[in-house]
């Protein structure tokens, strides 16, 4: 019997790669879709020792007819939305583009399954970004939302465009509303890999400082790894809906930057600057998260606690830049 196939995009990213591993330990037969670029997309597929494992696909998802053929080639009886322009700094500067990418991608996919396979399950990368100006403490499924970014407007159009094409079509569309999760395949843009980044090269002597913005935004943080579970587990039910995937433990960023700075015997108020050009047009203070849905109906709770996340981040960082040094 041929393998239950999945179709992935944004496969090269943090997420993609993780559950692209996830699958092919279930069995599936994992599809990708993989946009041109120029530089080195792979990486994050290496680092996992899966990339001869995955099909790839070329394709794009603002090109709707790529992304039919995508379907179509892979006859997949789930899909994966993870692809995005997923840089909140950057969706001031290229709202358009991140409205294309984050917003209309989402429908392209939305439109393909219900042209070409109509029956697969499907899941969007929703994001707790959403919440932006937060109108609750803890945010829920039911938590109004307030984005604050071109990036959160964008993903709340992918999102209530997920839910339309589930009440209108019976699609079986599900939309995870994940809080940030990070790993060391996080990319080095965003703050919490900047900075394990940042202490691993300061420890081996390879940068003096390390310039932040608003240190004291917080965020509800858990691992990739943990989180793309949750992913799954949302589309192995029977109905499709909504949840919250959250660890339902917030943190600043400067306590983060004290862990990271710790685990090499440093500490970060003697190496982190700040730097008002790296504030934000419109910030978002604080996230936490109330997993308490996907906890009972997905039995899923996060496992990795901060403290283990940024050690494993840290360690990576220490062992890739001794490696290139
Ligand atoms: P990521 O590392 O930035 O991955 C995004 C992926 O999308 C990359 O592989 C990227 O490829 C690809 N992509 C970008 N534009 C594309 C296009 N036009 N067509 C096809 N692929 C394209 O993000 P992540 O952290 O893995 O997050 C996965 C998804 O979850 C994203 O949708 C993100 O917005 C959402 N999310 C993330 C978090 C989080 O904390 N990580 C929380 C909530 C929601 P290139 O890198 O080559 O552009
Ligand atoms: N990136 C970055 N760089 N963030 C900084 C810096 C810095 O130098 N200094 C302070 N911060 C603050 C940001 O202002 C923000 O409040 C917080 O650190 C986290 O920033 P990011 O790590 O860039 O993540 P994010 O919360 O904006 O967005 C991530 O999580 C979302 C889920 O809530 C991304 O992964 C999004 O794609 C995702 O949807």
């Amino acid at each position: 019997m041929a393998a239950r196939a999945a179709l992935i995009t944004g496969i090269t990213g943090q997420d993609g790669a993780y559950l692209a591993k996830l699958l092919l330990q279930k069995g599936y037969a994992v599809f990708g879709v993989l946009p041109r670029r120029a530089s080195d997309m792979l990486w994050r597929l290496r680092y996992l020792g899966i990339q001869d494992d995955v099909q790839l696909l070329d394709g794009d998802v603002t090109d709707l007819s790529s992304v039919i053929r995508a379907v179509e080639h892979s006859q997949p009886a789930e899909v994966y939305n993870l692809a995005a322009q997923s840089f909140v700094g950057t969706s001031w500067s290229q709202p358009i583009l991140t409205g294309m990418v984050t917003g209309i991608g989402a429908v392209n996919l939305l439109e393909a399954i219900r042209m070409a396979q109509p029956k697969a399950r499907f899941y969007q990368a929703s994001t707790s970004e959403m919440f932006g100006q937060i109108r609750e403490p803890v945010q829920s499924e039911t938590t109004p939302f307030y984005p604050r970014s071109p990036y959160g407007a964008a993903k709340l159009y992918a999102h209530w465009m997920t839910v339309n094409h589930r009440e209108s079509f019976g699609l079986h569309a599900s939309s995870g509303i994940l809080f940030n999760h990070e790993s060391p395949l996080r990319g080095p843009e965003f703050v919490t890999r900047k900075v394990t980044l940042a202490a691993a090269r300061i420890k081996l002597g390879q940068q003096k400082s390390l310039r932040l913005g608003n240190i004291d935004a917080q965020r509800d943080w858990g691992f990739a790894g943990d989180f793309v579970e949750a992913m799954w587990l949302m589309l192995q039910q029977d109905q499709p809906d909504d949840y919250v995937v959250a660890t339902g433990r917030t943190t600043t960023v400067r306590d983060m930057c004290s862990l990271a700075f710790n685990a090499v015997g440093l500490r970060y108020e003697d190496h982190v600057e700040i730097d008002p050009a790296l504030m934000r047009p419109a910030e978002v203070e604080v996230l936490l998260g109330n997993p308490g849905k996907a906890r009972e109906r997905l039995g899923w709770s996060a496992t990795t606690p901060l403290e283990d996340l940024i050690s494993m981040m840290v360690e990576a960082d220490l062992a890739r830049e001794r490696q290139t040094a």
